[in-house]
């Protein structure tokens, strides 16, 4: 199995209609009515979005101006006052879902809770109080580095609530990285967890936080608050560190929702770039309240009725948006897992669905390719009978995984929603809507109401539709990150000078490479840049290379990204040692141990290849191009002419 190919998807002519009975029923049920949509949002963005945002969101205060446009910074719903932890909560309870579950929650090893509107709204206010109790403002930020557990979603209501800005780290990065990111967050408080589940093993979140912190290296942060979930030893410090149990039970249960300008910081969430360190993507209030409610709404075709299950980690943006904000915004019960598949339970996915009846279920490629090569018994062993639509996010979906997941775990009925959309973008930008628009394997289809997504070249100029071109977006959308944390010059000049603006009117630059076909369907081929997307986690080659040479043994390093059956890519290291280091198979592995200690597990290199040196360009350029098509075993074709020293390729490639 293989990333689709332009000539793969070339050939791709299967076309998939919603099944009658969907369409009847869905909130968008013809291709009639989203070409409707998407006309009326294309006449008047503005009006388009304004008149949502009066119908699906509570404000405390009206905006006066739909859309602030000072390329590249917008400003959305100016002078609107609202709360996302308001829109999320408190507007159900005085409805019949005040009782309804709102998070359902599957824990390792075999826990389970269950959260009404009533009972999350309490939790959240409580915890809200704490915050306060601990001196968090309006404004300040909070780092959340957590397992998957209810009290991970209740923290960033809490932030929410008050006005707080929360920045959660996934608790699969190593201390070194959370540092990073609270240092850049300049984070007042902590919120974290003893230990988290991770397939079979605990990972110890709080001595993670704890070397983290060690030596005041992130001056700003003050407390620590810590859930106890494993109950495994750890030091609290005093003064410092507090169980969240304790204070959550002196804490009231009334705090009313700060009344929030549409555009102050919601969050900021860090993700890798092609340059340089992570960058911190700032969102705002209004606009992607309403971004993520109405894309859940009708790409997930939200019934009061339905139990829906996003399976990414809350660590992520999908997290964010679509286990808790989007959901919690329609009044949708959302199951979180802890759990993942593994040896000694590879079914767990198909039992959760089974107990809980779900209805949506939502998840990755790497994931059902992971699936298939379980088999398809494991699945077939359960009762599925619930699921009524199936979603994909995070990376191309080839479309043998594609077929494989309508067969076994759609049974032929359950539409497929191919969401194509980023961190950046807080939102689903290119999507089927599963009642109107039908499908193709491997193709995300059409954009989404209001979203005007172009393929281009460099110059901005439209691509010639069999040669594909860059991805990018016309006009600014809801949902859109505002600025870089700290660094609005290089917000400008990643996302929106790549492609130079032409006549005062900027492109988005996504950083994906795409193909419109005959039917204006969009198929993402994956980025373009030094981004690697292992396994469905974006990371950067820089960011592991600069973990690389950090080791006393490293003189240079490259890395690039491989094809991988399972994982879409795998990280491939070329090394080049210090004099007098030996290349040796125990050194391969010390780096590799090495790079999960600077960044996490998901950066663990899959190869390590030592090299006498790399192949530069005369000007001092590594050629990734050639280690690229060396790491994935293909014959070096196209221009090396500029390559300084011709015999290191030879090298290279004896191995
Ligand atoms: C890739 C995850 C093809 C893409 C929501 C993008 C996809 C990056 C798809 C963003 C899809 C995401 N088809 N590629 N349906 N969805 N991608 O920020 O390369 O973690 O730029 O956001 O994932 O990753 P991020």
């Amino acid at each position: 199995m293989s990333q689709p190919t332009i000539e793969s998807i070339l050939h791709e002519e299967r076309l998939f209609h919603p099944p009658a009975e969907f369409s009847q029923h869905a909130q968008i049920k013809s291709l009639e009515q989203y070409q409707q949509l998407y006309d009326k949002a294309k006449a008047d963005p503005q009006a388009f979005w304004a008149e949502l945002a009066d119908t699906e969101l509570h404000w405390f205060q009206k905006w006066d101006t739909v859309l602030d446009w000072q390329p590249p910074f917008a400003k959305w719903f100016v002078n609107g006052k609202i709360n996302i932890s308001y829109n999320c909560l408190d507007r159900h309870l005085t409805t019949w879902r005040r009782n309804k579950a709102a998070l359902i929650w599957e824990g390792e090893p075999g826990d389970s809770r269950t959260l009404t509107y009533a009972q999350l709204h309490r939790e959240v206010c409580q915890f809200a109080n704490v915050l306060k109790q601990l001196g968090v403002e309006k404004g300040d930020r909070v780092g959340i580095y957590m397992p998957m557990i209810p009290e991970a979603a209740i923290a960033m209501l809490a932030c929410a609530r008050i006005g707080a800005v929360h920045s959660v780290v996934f608790g699969g990065f190593s201390a070194e990285a959370l540092r990073d990111r609270l240092v850049d967050v300049q984070a007042k408080l902590v919120v974290t967890a003893d230990g988290g589940w991770r397939k079979d093993v605990i990972v110890p979140l709080k001595e993670q936080v704890d070397k983290a912190l060690a030596g005041n290296s992130a001056p700003n942060v003050e407390n620590v608050v810590v859930v106890r979930r494993t109950e495994q030893k750890i030091t609290m410090e005093s003064g410092r560190d507090h169980w969240w149990h304790d204070l959550q039970a002196k804490a009231s249960a009334d705090c009313p929702a700060e009344p929030m300008d549409s555009e102050d910081m919601l969050f900021v969430l860090y993700t890798s770039g092609s340059t340089g360190k992570p960058k911190g993507v700032v969102h705002t209030t209004g606009g992607y309240n309403l971004y993520t409610h109405i894309t859940t709404k009708w790409i997930f075709d939200l019934k009061d009725t339905d139990v829906y299950w996003c399976t990414a980690d809350v660590g992520w943006i999908t997290g964010h948006s679509y286990i808790v904000y989007g959901p919690l915004s329609n009044g949708a019960t959302s199951v979180m897992y802890e759990g993942a598949p593994r040896a000694s339970n590879p079914g767990c996915m198909w039992d959760v669905i089974e107990k809980y009846g779900v209805n949506i279920f939502y998840t990755a490629p790497t994931a059902i390719r992971a699936f298939i090569k379980m088999g398809e018994q494991l699945p077939n062993a359960r009762n599925l009978d619930s699921l009524r639509l199936l979603g994909t996010v995070g990376e191309p979906i080839n479309p043998e995984a594609w077929m494989w997941y309508h067969r076994v775990i759609g049974k032929e009925r359950c539409p497929i929603v191919d969401t194509w959309w980023q961190t950046e973008t807080g939102g689903i930008m290119i999507t089927p809507l599963p009642g109107a628009v039908p499908t193709k394997p491997g193709s995300a289809t059409l954009p989404f109401p209001g979203i005007l997504a172009d393929i281009v070249d460099l110059e901005g100029n439209p691509a010639p539709a069999s040669e594909g071109g860059y991805l990018a977006v016309q006009h600014p959308w809801p949902g859109m990150m505002r600025t870089v944390y700290g660094d609005p010059d290089r917000f400008r000049r990643t996302y929106w000078e790549h492609i130079p603006p032409k006549d005062g009117q900027y492109l988005y630059f996504a950083g994906d490479g795409a193909r419109c076909d005959q039917d204006g369907y969009f198929w993402v081929m994956g980025r373009v840049d030094d981004v690697i997307n292992v396994a469905g986690h974006r990371l950067g080659t820089m960011e592991i290379e600069s973990a690389l040479v950090s080791h006393s043994a490293v003189a240079e390093a490259a890395v690039v990204g491989k094809p991988d059956d399972l994982k879409g890519e795998e990280i491939v290291a070329f090394v080049t040692l210090e004099n007098n280091i030996a290349a040796s198979d125990e050194l391969k592995n010390e780096l590799k141990k090495h790079v999960v200690q600077e960044i996490g597990a998901i950066a663990r290199p899959g190869e390590i290849k030592f090299a006498d040196a790399l192949p530069k360009t005369r000007s001092g350029k590594i050629m990734r191009r050639l280690l690229r098509s060396l790491a994935a075993g293909e014959e070096i074709s196209g221009d090396t002419s500029t390559l300084e020293d011709r015999s290191v390729l030879e090298k290279l490639r004896e191995g």
